[in-house]
């Protein structure tokens, strides 16, 4: 038996890989014909380290394949799961349109009993749509069950976290749905949660917002800590020894982005103003997350000789976090726009993002190599913490730099060699 997955995004082709991983073959369908193109010729449209082998690997195996033709997909196919997008609406709300699609050709196309599993990051009481949008397009009766099995994966380990997850959540009204999917995730050895679907789906609403809370905690307490001079990673460490805290998740930056935090914490937040309720909270984490950028520009500035205006300005790493080529919502685009309405010159690096052509056009420049780009520079600021920048040589860069001031927007780099070497070192709250 093969599973179809729909969508072949980040979700829907780890979730295809590993089910061929795990001996399940799997069958990748996308409307966007190019990209189902590049996936039978072994590429990836993403960035994932060590997937693509995989794929290549499958695809000469024929445990994986790619097609375009949904009707073909969907009739070959018992086990469905839908893996495709669910971008924001201009009010927060998850935009449906790509679920509500897929379920209406489920509907116009099954042939037998078919589970429908939605992987796919939607809100409270979609199951119930995708059942109706499903019955609505069938023209015989024929019997499906939708389940919720939200995902759990991070960019840049995506596949590790799908092979070897924490939990695996699933959210049934039937017990007998429920054991088929169980059946198929038999060989990872994880606890495994069968609850209804609508606590499954805010099992992964509430980890992402609260992981996002914790980011937005710890930076809000750097700003305290800047006032008061203490180093806000002494904070992290000490609180993070405390196993009911924990280490994870409490590195002050210049805030968290990426397809999934800002995006399912806009999306929890319109479904309790949905509720008339309210999350006060993480309304506010997510205010934190909106100005640290900022918070921090403006600290840095402070320090500048003569403020960010005309200076040259090298920028290390624009992805939202190493080992993904992602931008979406990326602190570092507001960094960039930031210093380019304060009239500073940008030469940016990063090992596997091309900078968005607007802001080439707006003459930021992207160099290759890090050197290139600490050239003639008067303070250089990080990012994104991207291993290759834990290996500069401040030493044998510092004639090449104009300034020798650092601003690390990681606080990943280590402070105190720089400053030994002669530099300026400025970190979030690094005393
Ligand atoms: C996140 C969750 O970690 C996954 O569990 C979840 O499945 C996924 O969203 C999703 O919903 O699909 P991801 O967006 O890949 O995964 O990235 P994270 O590793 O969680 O990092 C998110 C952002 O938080 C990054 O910008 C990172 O730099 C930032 N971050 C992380 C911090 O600023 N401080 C930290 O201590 C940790």
């Amino acid at each position: 038996m093969s599973i179809l997955v729909m969508g072949t995004g980040y979700v829907g082709i780890t979730t295809a890989i590993m089910f061929a991983e795990l001996g399940i073959p799997a069958t990748g369908f996308d409307s966007n014909a190019a990209k189902i193109a590049l996936l039978n010729q072994g590429h990836l449209p993403i960035y994932e380290q060590g997937m693509e082998q995989l794929l290549v690997q499958h695809l000469a195996g024929r445990t994986i394949r790619f097609i375009q033709d949904e009707q073909t997909a969907i009739q070959e196919h018992k086990v469905i799961f839908l893996c495709v997008g669910t971008p924001s609406n201009s009010d927060g709300s998850a935009n449906l349109n790509a679920i509500k699609q897929a379920s209406e050709w489920i509907g116009k196309y099954m042939r037998e009993e078919t589970l429908v599993v939605i992987k796919s990051t939607v809100p409270v009481g979609v199951d119930e749509r995708v059942s109706e949008w499903i019955a609505s397009k069938q023209t015989k009766p024929i019997n499906f069950d939708v389940v919720m099995n939200p995902e759990f994966l991070r960019e840049g380990s995506a596949l590790a976290d799908a092979l070897a997850p924490d939990r695996i959540v699933i959210g049934s009204d039937s017990e007998e749905a429920a054991q088929r999917l169980l059946s198929l995730y038999a060989k990872i050895d994880c606890p495994k949660i069968v609850t209804t679907p609508k606590a499954a789906v805010m099992i992964k609403y509430a980890s992402n917002a609260f992981l996002a809370t914790k980011i937005s905690f710890i930076n809000e307490l750097s700003r305290l800590c800047d006032g008061l001079g203490i180093d806000i990673a002494e904070i992290s460490f000490g609180m993070g020894l405390d196993p009911r805290i924990g280490a994870k998740f409490l590195r002050a930056g210049i805030g968290y982005g990426g397809s999934c935090f800002p995006k399912d914490v806009d999306a929890l937040l319109h479904t309790a103003k949905a509720s008339r309720s309210r999350l006060t909270i993480i309304e506010h984490a997510a205010k934190v997350n909106r100005t640290q950028p900022l918070y921090v520009l403006d600290a840095w500035e402070r320090v500048m000789p003569s403020t960010f205006k005309k200076a040259t300005v090298a920028v290390l790493g624009i992805s939202f976090k190493p080992h993904t080529d992602d931008l979406r919502e990326a602190p570092s685009l507001v960094i960039l726009s930031e210093l380019l309405s304060r009239q500073a010159k940008l030469r940016v690096h990063d090992p596997l993002t091309v900078l968005p052509v607007h802001f080439r056009a707006l003459g930021v420049q992207q160099l290759d190599s890090i050197e290139e780009a600490l050239m003639g520079a008067d303070a250089v600021i990080l990012c994104t913490e991207w291993p290759e920048y834990f290996d500069i040589d401040w030493f044998v860069m510092k004639p090449i730099l104009n300034g020798h001031i650092v601003f690390d927007g990681r606080n990943a780099l280590d402070g105190k060699s720089l400053i030994r070497l002669g530099y300026e070192y400025y970190g979030i709250s690094s005393h």
